[in-house]
């Protein structure tokens, strides 16, 4: 088991969920985050932490974002970890809850 981020962070990237982590696995790119699942506990913190819903269990997720459980594995391997809040797009608050948001991810 392992939580993931999902579609909403897109273009979001509040940020507020990598300071609870206990093992560091928040990695970032350029307009969304993952969570590396070798390193994540499955100890929750963060899920409360995102103003959006954008993180959950890789158990609960729908036929929707079931997608993003390898977005999550493959970007890790990629991107660069964040530990420190900071601050979010400026045009963020547009951004939250917008469907189809995928195809703008930028990788
Ligand atoms: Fe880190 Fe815990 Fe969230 Fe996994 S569930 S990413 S270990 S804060
Ligand atoms: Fe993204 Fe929410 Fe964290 S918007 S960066 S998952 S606080």
């Amino acid at each position: 088991m392992t939580y993931i981020i999902t579609e909403n962070c897109i273009k979001c990237k509040y940020t507020d969920c990598v300071e609870v982590c206990p093992v560091d696995c928040f990695h970032e790119g350029p307009n969304f985050l993952v969570i590396n699942p070798d390193e994540c506990i499955d100890c929750s913190l963060c899920e409360p932490e995102c103003p959006i819903n954008a993180i959950k269990s890789d158990e609960d997720v729908t036929d929707d974002d079931r997608h993003f459980i390898e977005i999550n594995e493959r970007l890790s391997k990629k991107w660069p970890i964040l530990t420190e809040i900071k601050d979010a797009p400026e045009d963020a608050k547009e951004w939250e809850n917008k469907k189809g948001k995928l195809n703008l991810l930028e990788e």
